[in-house]
């Protein structure tokens, strides 16, 4: 988000309990890349990094916890006020 964003377009959440500002109408994906967040899951057995790859929701590397719930894509989800967004571990866990 610039400065020079109306405050009425601004949208507040956060990802790994920091606070991040983004523009209504914007992914989570397109929020977190511009905050330099790189890393949204970690895979399985190894832990590897993956982030946002393909950006239309075919590659699933894009996977966070929101609200609770794992296996959310990033790239396919709209900010919203209130969020709570967290790197997702593997394959994730229900509350
Ligand atoms: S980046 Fe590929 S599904 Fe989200």
């Amino acid at each position: 988000m610039n400065s020079i964003t109306p405050p009425d377009k601004r949208v507040e959440f956060t990802f790994d309990g920091k606070k991040v500002i983004a523009i209504s109408g914007q992914t989570l994906a397109g929020a977190l890349l511009e905050q330099g967040v790189r890393t949204l899951r970690k895979t399985r057995i190894k832990g590897i990094p993956r982030g946002v790859f393909c950006g239309i929701g075919i590659c699933f590397d894009c996977l966070v916890v929101i609200d609770g719930l794992p296996n959310q894509r990033a790239c396919l989800t709209e900010v919203r006020d209130g969020l709570t967004v967290e790197t997702q571990d593997g394959l994730g866990s229900l509350p």
